[in-house]
């Protein structure tokens, strides 16, 4: 969680900076920031055209980088403690299967628009939780992205940025995601969640009324099957797609099935690919009632809605697991909770909770207690708060020098 204020966060990584590249030329670096997300409803839908209601979590990642002559990207992780380089005129690269995929992947991607680097040295301080589907990796792609335009001195708008990093993770790391993430972390603003149309990209933010908290219970587990039954279910929506398009010539993708097309068509569907659009279908509409619901400050509506969808993800687009539905039934029967629900891919990760803030301390020692007494695990807990959208941390220029000279004296 960012507890630090500003110049803290940015005066501490500037001197991991100087320590892990001290090579590094006294000039002034800017500190990009990226958020992971939780998303309130809408799962599933955004690689279908559809809604989803995302919002940005207090968990960042952070980044500063400086350009060079060595040909080559050196990247430093804090968490991981790794440096890995790359040859930047490398003409085939290729994936190494760790987190530095992302950072590859988006240079990459740069460089394709036209944007070449002659040598960099990145610095990575991730903080959102890794594989709790709180969009650890698209916080990376998005700082990683946000530096590198800096330091080349390029501008890019907020959607063709979040555009380039789903590009990254689609094509050099092999994840099919959709756009939500990127999205979401780019362009979120604290106290609101934002209805996104994964269609059109235009997204209206809707206030979160301040007497509720957020609370995110992570399962502790991630199913080695998560990625692989991922692009499964982007497949079976293709599927489905095409079985429509046979009566349907003007659907291209599962957003343009009403309920009535699927009441009256969905019966040619085999039995699994039927439960995958219906989840697709009837999770659109929870969306934009959710919207409207949160819109009016009804937040009984919006809850049930929550529990409905957890339901579909579990019993139609299968893609919840014991520990999920555990957290879920938990949550129900504690009073003050209006809502709760697996939220991000699935197979693991969290839960998001939307609880009475009055009542949020006490909820988080029932869940950590009850999830403790089923599982023998302890689950890590997270009260959170709408944040904003990546950007600079701080706007004035951090000098590096000055930086690690007071360090010197102190
Ligand atoms: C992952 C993907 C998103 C989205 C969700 C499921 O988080 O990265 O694009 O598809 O799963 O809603």
């Amino acid at each position: 969680m960012t507890t630090d204020s500003e110049p803290a966060v940015r005066s501490k990584l500037l001197e991991s900076f100087a320590t892990v590249f001290p090579d590094a030329k006294e000039r002034s670096l800017r500190v990009f920031r990226a958020p992971g997300r939780v998303n309130l409803i809408g799962e599933h839908t955004d690689y279908n055209d559809g809604f989803v209601m995302p919002m940005a979590i207090d968990f960042e990642v952070r980044s500063l980088c400086e350009t060079n002559r060595s040909g080559k990207l050196f990247v430093h992780s804090i968490q991981q403690q790794q440096t890995v380089d790359f040859t930047l005129d490398e003409t085939t690269p290729a994936a190494r299967g760790d987190w530095s995929d992302y950072v590859r992947g988006v240079q990459l991607q740069l460089s394709s628009g036209g944007l070449h680097l002659s040598g960099v040295s990145l610095l990575i301080d991730g903080q959102v939780p890794i594989g709790a589907g709180l969009s650890s990796s698209a916080a990376l792609e998005i700082v990683v992205a946000l530096a590198l335009l800096d330091a080349m001195h390029a501008e890019m708008d907020r959607t063709t940025l979040a555009r380039l990093c789903q590009r990254a993770e689609n094509e050099f790391v092999g994840a099919r995601c959709g756009i939500m993430d990127q999205f979401a972390s780019a362009n979120s603003k604290a106290g609101h969640a934002m209805l996104l149309d994964c269609r059109s990209l235009q997204a209206t933010y809707v206030p979160v009324p301040e007497h509720v908290a957020l609370v995110i219970c992570n399962t502790m587990v991630k199913h080695s099957v998560a990625t692989g039954e991922y692009n499964q279910r982007r497949g079976e929506c293709e599927e489905c797609v095409r079985y429509f398009q046979r009566f349907l010539p003007h659907v291209s993708s599962l957003r343009d099935i009403t309920e009535e097309d699927f009441r009256e068509l969905g019966t040619g569907l085999p039995m699994v690919l039927s439960r995958r659009a219906k989840h697709v279908i009837s999770e659109n509409l929870r969306v934009l009632q959710a919207g409207q619901a949160l819109r009016e400050g009804d937040l009984q509506t919006l809850g049930k809605l929550m529990y409905s969808s957890h339901a579909s993800l579990r019993d139609d687009f299968q893609v919840s697991c014991p520990e999920l539905d555990l957290l879920v039934e938990l949550a129900r029967r504690f009073p003050g909770v209006y809502g709760s629900r697996m939220t991000g891919g699935g197979f693991g990760g969290c839960t998001v909770n939307l609880v009475e803030k009055t009542a949020s301390a006490q909820f988080v020692n029932y869940m950590a207690r009850s999830y403790y007494e089923k599982t023998g695990m302890q689950p890590d807990i997270y009260v959170t708060t709408a944040a904003d959208g990546a950007g600079p941390i701080d706007n004035s220029q951090a000098n590096l020098r000055r930086c690690t000279e007071s360090k010197a004296l102190s």
